[in-house]
């Protein structure tokens, strides 16, 4: 078992697809175990993507993420990280594969609908920066959740 960050977009939050995001994850057996809304301050842009700062794409990010509230997610399941990445889709929409999250909805490079951590690294570092552990619930499989309403 995995755990990884993602995050909706502000673009994909303000079309109303956070339920069929929300969706496609757990459709591919990944559970979601935290989540919050918040509209990113700057210092949390400057925080969170601290290795894009300098980028001549940064300005126009910190003015998106800041546009608006985004979803933070915390998604748990067997090669989470590689998961959701691949439902993701390439970062630039013009690559990424029909059937994608961002095929589907993202309408530019810095407007592309989701972000996800890119390795286990990451993973550990991005769900630290959004979320105390109090604030994730235990992860447990489908027929373990089942068992324990019984
Ligand atoms: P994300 O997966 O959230 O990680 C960093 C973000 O920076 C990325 O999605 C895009 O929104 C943005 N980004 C990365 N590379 C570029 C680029 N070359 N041009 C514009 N935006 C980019």
């Amino acid at each position: 078992m995995q755990k990884t960050f993602a995050m909706i977009k502000p673009n994909a939050v303000r079309a109303g697809l956070v339920g069929r995001i929300i969706a496609r994850y757990e459709s591919a057996r990944l559970s979601v175990v935290a989540i919050r809304f918040k509209q990113m301050t700057q210092a949390d842009v400057e925080g969170f993507y601290a290795e894009h700062i300098g980028q001549p794409f940064f300005p126009n990010l910190v003015r998106f993420m800041t546009s608006g509230p985004s979803v933070q997610l915390v998604l748990a399941g067997e090669n989470a990280v590689t998961k959701v990445r691949t439902i993701n889709g390439a970062t630039n929409p013009r690559e990424a594969e029909p059937g994608t999250i961002r095929y589907d909805w993202a309408t530019s490079t810095v407007e592309n609908a989701v972000h996800s951590s890119d390795c286990l690294e990451s993973a550990v570092r991005e769900i630290d920066f959004w979320f105390k552990s109090e604030e994730i619930i235990e992860y447990k499989t489908r027929s373990q959740r089942a068992e324990s309403v019984l």
